[in-house]
């Protein structure tokens, strides 16, 4: 399998990271790391220093070592190739109607799961897509037929999981604020339903009753462990708005049980720290914690259907793509394989970014290349409505050209919305594009297409899925039309 950079590029072209953070680990190499990934591409020979020629704040790091997404890679005449197909023909076959577009490989999302469900091979477990990061219905079926479950955090998830075939009792549904018509349709279906609130303990024991079914309900505890995230996606500490306070453990027990068993029973604990974990001890720390409350609650006594540890989601991937060491599945799972095993319980994870991140690029095309100042612009079709990782958390995603170019230079890489935070990338390595051709922004098949926006009524893209040497559109693009439904009969 080829590295990620297109044939006959210059080695230190491929990227330049706009910041040390990225360098850091850029000469770190753990061969095991990269054999554990699905199908792990090959690896340059490390070379590449940073410039001295840079600006001061520019930093130009290692070339891709490793092609961390196998599934996408060049075709020897420079054109990227996802599985079996040029980006470039899809490019051309759905028009500049259609631009920008999402596409995805179905082969990723399979080796993605594979290595979940290898890691657990020997304990018994719920491997819980979550749904909120990519909510595509080919994608949900495909993970369903896998034999993933489901996490959600609205009614129309659970519809669209239904839909999609899912085991409704291998769901668990999340949130700090679940609607009563939305916890009724959970109890119905069989849900597990985190307790996130004495508010939500009230709301879901009236959900029970009003339905005439039992909830099985995990608490839902911030161990107060430092994911080590951007403050936006970090979910578990002592002041966050998810979960409940640790102290109040026992008012939840009592609440619980004096419910009544036909009503609402203890299923199990969860946490959920954080996404975008690089490090597995993060993890294993929360894990020891949530075990000591499974014990505390045992110890109890009051706690017969007590089975599941849902320990969330959170696994990294690698976005920057400089070769840093990030953990797997298996090294975040056998880490807490020896207590999961003691325990005698059930392992829920809730992974969302590392089943189908990498497993999807956003495809835009080149409008036009301009400069101002020092700085060169490649300004693309895409922009923050389709993809808002950037301009919201100051996401690092890599970009990488789907077809050969001219000179290599730095540039920035932009949108058309009217926003100065309208960016995909900054300081980026790339061959001077041809107007009309294609950039593609990696690694976006988690938080891409389901954060997009209407903002500047551009219009929610088209989806592509791609298997093997065939493609077809699993999701149509919005028209005009589309936006202008919300109007109809309506005298404005
Ligand atoms: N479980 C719970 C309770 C969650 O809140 C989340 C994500 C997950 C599982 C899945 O986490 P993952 O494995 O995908 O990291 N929009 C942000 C990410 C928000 C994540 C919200 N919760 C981004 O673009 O990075």
């Amino acid at each position: 399998m080829a590295a990620f950079v297109p044939p006959g590029a210059a080695l230190a072209s491929s990227l330049a990271a706009p910041d040390a953070r990225r360098l850091r680990a850029a000469g770190s190499r753990r061969p095991a790391v990269a054999a554990a990934r699905p199908g792990g591409g090959a690896r340059l020979p490390p070379t590449g220093v940073p410039s001295p020629s840079a600006p001061p704040t520019m930093v130009v790091a290692v070339p891709t070592a490793v092609n961390p997404t196998p599934t996408f890679h060049y075709d020897d005449a420079g054109y990227m190739v996802v599985e079996g197909v040029r980006v470039r023909d899809i490019q051309d076959a759905l028009g500049e109607e259609a631009s920008p577009f999402y596409v995805y490989s179905k082969a990723q999302i399979s080796a993605n799961y594979e290595a979940y469900r290898a890691a657990l091979d020997g304990v018994d477990a719920i491997i819980g897509y979550a749904i909120k990061a990519n909510n595509n219905k080919a994608v949900v079926k495909h993970l369903a037929g896998l034999g993933a479950g489901a996490v959600l955090v609205s009614g129309a998830e659970l519809r669209l999981a239904m839909e999609a075939g899912m085991d409704t009792s291998r769901t668990v549904f999340n949130g700090n604020g679940k609607t009563p018509a939305e916890l009724r349709a959970a109890v119905r279906s069989r849900c597990l339903i985190n307790v996130d609130s004495e508010f939500d303990a009230a709301h879901i024991a009236d959900a029970a009753r009003a339905e005439g079914l039992p909830a099985n309900v995990l608490i839902r505890i911030n161990p107060d462990v430092d994911p080590e995230v951007h403050a936006y996606v970090s979910t578990g500490l002592a002041n966050s708005k998810f979960g409940i306070r640790n102290s109040h453990l026992q008012w939840f027990l009592d609440y619980i049980r004096d419910a009544g068993d036909d009503v609402l029973r203890l299923a199990g604990v969860h946490s959920h720290l954080g996404s975008t974990i690089k490090k597995v001890s993060i993890f294993k720390d929360a894990a020891d914690i949530m075990l000591g409350f499974v014990n505390t609650i045992r110890e109890g006594g009051a706690a017969p259907h007590l089975r599941y540890l849902n320990i969330g989601g959170g696994l990294g991937i690698d976005y920057e793509r400089v070769g840093e060491e990030l953990p797997s599945p298996a090294d975040l799972i056998n880490t807490i394989r020896p207590q999961l095993l003691a325990g005698g319980l059930t392992v829920i994870m809730e992974p969302g970014r590392s089943l189908v991140g990498n497993a999807g690029a956003l495809v835009s095309r080149v409008i036009g290349v301009k400069t101002n100042g020092s700085t060169r612009f490649i300004v693309t079709d895409g922009s923050m409505s389709e993809l808002i990782r950037p301009a919201l958390y100051d996401a690092y995603m890599y970009i990488a050209a789907t077809e050969p170019g001219g000179e290599t230079g730095v540039f920035d890489v932009v949108g058309p919305v009217c926003e100065s935070s309208d960016f995909l990338g900054k300081g980026r390595s790339l061959p001077l594009p041809a107007e009309g051709s294609g950039l593609a922004v990696m690694d976006a098949g988690a938080y891409c297409h389901v954060m997009a926006s209407n903002y500047n009524m551009k219009r929610l893209p088209t989806e592509v899925l791609v298997d093997g040497d065939e493609w077809r559109i699993v999701r149509k693009g919005q028209t005009y039309e589309d936006l202008m439904l919300g109007y109809e009969g309506l005298d404005v």
